[in-house]
C-alpha cells in the first residue's frame, strides 16, 4: 500500500487533540473501519494507516474502482465533507481542488461537440461553492487568498484565528497599495546628474534640476541659532565651528526660499524630512507648512543629554525631524516615530552638527523606493549622501561652504 502526496494533501490535517483522540480509539477498539485504496494508493484512512503502522495494529483494506485520478479526487473531497466538521475556509480550499476537474469536464464536453452553454460559462466557481456549501463570493475570496496570502495567514485561517473576509480585505488593501506605488513609479521624472555632491548655493543648484524630479528630501538646514556648541572643552574642536547662514533672519529666509523651490522640484508624490530643534519648531512649522503638509514628527533619541541649562531644565536628549509630504507617496513600512541612535562623539565628527549615518538610513528606508532621487540641499559633512550611497540610492547633496565641501568629499568618498 502506498501514499500519494497529492491525495494526502486533500486531507485537512487533524489537530493534535483530534489525532490523539483517534489514536486512543484505535488502540482501545482496534481499527474498525477499512482503509480504502485505489490502484494501491490510500484514498481514505491516512491517519488510521499512520497509527496502525506506528503501533503495529491490524487493519483491513478495500480497493475501490475509479476511471481516473480526477474521479478519485472528486470522491475524496466529497468524502471528507461527509466525514469531518470543516470550517468554511477548509471546505472552500478543498472544493477548489475540483476547479481543474470541472474545467476539464467542460472542455471534454466541448470537444465532444456538446459545447458548454453560455449560461454555464463562468459557473465553475458557482459549482465549487455548491460542493463546499458556501456562496460563490466566498469561493472567489478563498481562491484569491490561496494565491496571494502568506503561509502564516493561511495557518490562522485554518484555526479560525483570521476570518476569510479579514484575510481577503488585507490582500485587496495590499494590492491597491502596490497598484498605487506602480502608478507613482510610472509618473517618475528621471534626472541625470554627473556628480552627486556639489559645492555651491543650493538655491541656485536646485534650480538646475528638472521640475518634479525629487522623490525624497532629507535635510538639516541651518536652524537660525548661530550654532556653536559648548560640548567640547577644546577650542579647536569641530563643534566650535559656526555654520553659514545660521543667523535667525538668514536661516528662516533661506528655508522659505528653499521650500518654495522644492515645491516645484519635488515629484507630485514626495516625502520631505527637515531636522529641527525645539527652539525653532514653531518658526520651521510656519514656514514649511506654507509649501508641504507636515505629518507625524519623528523623534530622534540621541541616547544622552545635550548641554544647556544645567540647573533649571530637563536634559534634552532628543531632536525632532519634521516629516512632510507632497501628494501621497506610500511609506515602505509603518515604523514607529521614535528612532534611537547614539549621537556621534565629538572626536568622530567632521562637521559641527553632523548626523549619524545609521539614523539617516533608518529614515531613508521608510521612504525610498528603488530608483527614487534623494536630495539634501544642506549636506554639511555629506552624511545623507553617504547613507544613500551605502544603500545604493540615487542622491544629490549641496554644500555652500567650500572648506566643508572638501571635508564632505573626503568623508563620503575617502
Ligand atoms: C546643519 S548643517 C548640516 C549638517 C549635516 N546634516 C551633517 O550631518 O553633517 C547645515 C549646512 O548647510 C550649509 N549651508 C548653509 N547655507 C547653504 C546654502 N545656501 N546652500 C548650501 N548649503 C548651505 C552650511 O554650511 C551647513 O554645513
Amino acid at each position: 500500500m502506498q501514499i500519494k502526496q497529492e491525495f494526502k494533501d486533500l486531507i485537512p490535517p487533524l489537530t493534535k487533540e483530534e489525532f490523539k483522540q483517534l489514536e486512543n480509539n484505535c488502540m482501545s477498539e482496534g481499527i474498525r473501519e477499512k482503509i480504502l485504496t485505489w490502484n494501491g494508493f490510500i484514498i481514505d484512512g491516512h491517519n488510521r494507516f499512520e497509527i496502525a503502522t506506528r503501533w503495529d495494529l491490524d487493519y483491513e483494506t478495500e480497493s475501490k474502482h475509479f476511471d481516473n485520478e480526477e474521479a478519485v479526487k472528486e470522491w475524496m473531497i466529497l468524502n471528507q465533507f461527509g466525514r469531518r466538521n470543516l470550517s468554511n475556509y477548509q471546505r472552500s480550499v478543498l472544493a477548489l481542488e475540483l476547479e481543474d476537474v470541472f474545467s476539464k469536464k467542460a472542455k471534454e464536453r466541448m470537444l465532444s461537440g456538446n459545447p458548454v452553454l453560455k449560461s454555464e460559462q463562468g459557473r465553475t466557481i458557482q459549482k465549487i461553492g455548491k460542493v463546499a456549501s458556501v456562496g460563490k463570493d466566498t469561493i472567489a475570496k478563498v481562491k484569491k487568498i490561496q494565491e496571494k496570502a502568506p503561509e502564516e495567514i493561511k495557518a490562522k485561517l485554518r484555526t479560525g484565528e483570521v476570518s476569510i473576509n479579514a484575510a481577503y480585505k488585507e490582500i485587496k488593501k495590499e494590492e491597491k497599495k502596490s497598484e498605487y506605488k506602480e502608478k507613482v513609479l510610472q509618473e517618475r521624472i528621471e534626472t541625470k546628474i554627473s556628480d552627486n555632491i556639489k559645492n555651491g548655493d543650493s538655491l541656485k543648484i536646485l534650480e538646475t534640476l528638472e521640475d518634479g524630479c525629487i522623490d525624497v528630501v532629507l535635510t538639516d538646514p541651518p536652524y537660525g541659532i548661530s550654532y556653536v556648541s559648548n560640548r567640547s572643552m577644546f577650542d579647536d574642536a569641530i563643534t566650535k565651528r559656526g555654520l553659514l547662514n545660521d543667523g535667525k533672519k538668514e536661516a528662516f529666509e533661506l528655508l522659505d526660499k528653499t521650500c518654495r523651490i522644492l515645491q516645484r522640484k519635488t515629484a507630485n508624490n514626495a516625502h520631505l524630512y527637515f531636522f529641527c530643534s525645539w527652539g525653532v519648531f514653531s518658526d520651521f512649522e510656519k514656514i514649511i507648512s506654507k509649501y508641504f503638509t507636515i505629518k507625524t514628527p519623528i523623534v530622534w533619541d540621541k541616547g544622552n543629554k545635550g548641554s544647556g541649562d544645567l540647573d533649571n531644565d530637563w536634559g534634552n536628549q532628543t531632536e525632532i525631524i519634521l516629516y512632510c509630504v507632497k501628494g501621497k507617496k506610500l511609506v515602505n513600512t509603518r515604523r514607529g516615530n521614535l528612532i534611537s541612535v547614539a549621537r556621534l562623539h565629538t572626536s568622530k565628527m567632521v562637521h559641527p552638527t553632523q548626523k549619524p549615518i545609521e539614523l539617516l538610513k533608518e529614515i531613508l528606508k521608510v521612504s525610498v523606493t528603488d530608483g527614487d532621487f534623494i536630495v539634501d540641499p544642506f549636506m554639511g559633512s555629506g552624511s545623507t549622501i553617504k547613507a544613500a550611497n551605502e544603500l545604493k540610492y540615487k542622491s544629490l547633496g549641496v554644500e555652500l561652504d567650500s572648506e566643508m565641501f572638501n571635508i564632505a568629499n573626503n568623508f563620503i568618498n575617502g
